[in-house]
């Protein structure tokens, strides 16, 4: 169990995290950035000990891990939940905690009000909003009460019903030019960085070249300063189909189910659990024992 303080306040960062500055940084270098997603605290820990800059706890969580069929059911105590399990796991990553459906598109003042509810009450380091336009007051305010924020255009799953469904976004020229104006006033507006999601690779990187801020792709091409695959499709956990940009690495699904099914079949022919997953005790206590109940047994 970690004694590591967390930050108080949204001050200076808790020893060891790396600094939000750095990303920055490590765009100026040309060091690609890893995210990935994560829910709760042991995939917090383990993607912090795989190396991972930054973790978000996405609202892809309402589909992976609470069983809904798209993004809008999350909400704001759920994901409070999970940011704060994630947090106590994940120590070095940035830990980027994603609004709900319904969390900031009411007033500038609930955004902020919620975007403080990550930090102060779930450890978040940074919040991320999708969309642009009417949201870029939502970002101003939100940055202006001290509390980072990613951004996010492209394919955004909490509209994908106005998008048209689950697709790649920015296909023609004018939607692309609309694409970078959103990104330009993004960063304009105070975002530290940002998600393209769904785009296709060459409008990626060409906004990738424009901004000062790092982008984090996801379905968009090799261009863009960092990537972002979620935990579960990464892993080969979710049963649902995967976007074609997701790579796999493992299938944990199969491992899984395998590993239960072989847990299953041991107790039902009760080869588990073995001597050495049971305790034993002293042969004069067992002894005592013994006798006391033959005696309750014999009145
Ligand atoms: O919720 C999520 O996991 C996301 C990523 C796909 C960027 O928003």
């Amino acid at each position: 169990m970690s004694t590591r303080p967390r930050t108080p306040g949204h001050g200076a960062p808790a020893p060891g995290k790396l600094p939000i500055t750095e990303l920055a940084e490590m765009k100026a270098r040309g060091q690609a950035i890893a995210m990935v997603t994560a829910y709760d605290a042991p995939s917090g820990r383990l993607a912090d000990s795989a190396g991972a800059d930054v973790i978000l706890v996405g609202d892809s969580a309402a589909m992976t891990v609470l069983g809904h069929d798209s993004t809008v059911p999350a909400t704001m105590e759920e994901m409070l939940v999970l940011t704060r399990a994630t947090t106590r796991g994940a120590h070095r990553p940035l830990v980027v905690a994603d609004m709900p459906f319904g969390s900031f598109q009411v007033s500038d003042e609930e955004a902020v009000t919620n975007a403080i509810r990550f930090v102060k009450e779930a450890g978040a380091d940074a919040v991320k909003l999708e969309g642009a336009g009417t949201m870029l007051s939502r970002v101003h305010a939100i940055v202006g009460a001290g509390v980072p924020v990613m951004g996010h255009i492209g394919l955004t799953p909490q509209s994908a019903t106005a998008l048209g469904g689950f697709r790649a976004q920015g296909r023609t020229a004018e939607k692309a030019i609309r694409l970078c104006e959103d990104a330009l006033a993004l960063e304009a507006a105070g975002c530290f960085s940002l998600v393209l999601e769904a785009v296709p690779a060459p409008v990626a990187t060409r906004i990738t070249q424009r901004l000062a801020i790092p982008t984090i792709g996801i379905g968009a091409g090799g261009g863009t300063d960092g990537q972002v695959l979620v935990w579960h499709d990464l892993l080969g956990l979710y049963d649902g189909r995967s976007p074609r940009f997701v790579k796999r690495y493992a299938e944990l699904a199969e491992a899984i189910e395998a590993a239960v099914g072989q847990y299953v079949s041991d107790v039902r022919e009760r080869r588990f659990p073995e001597d050495v997953h049971t305790y034993s005790m002293p042969e004069d206590e067992l002894a005592a024992f013994e006798e006391a109940v033959a005696v309750t047994e014999r009145v």
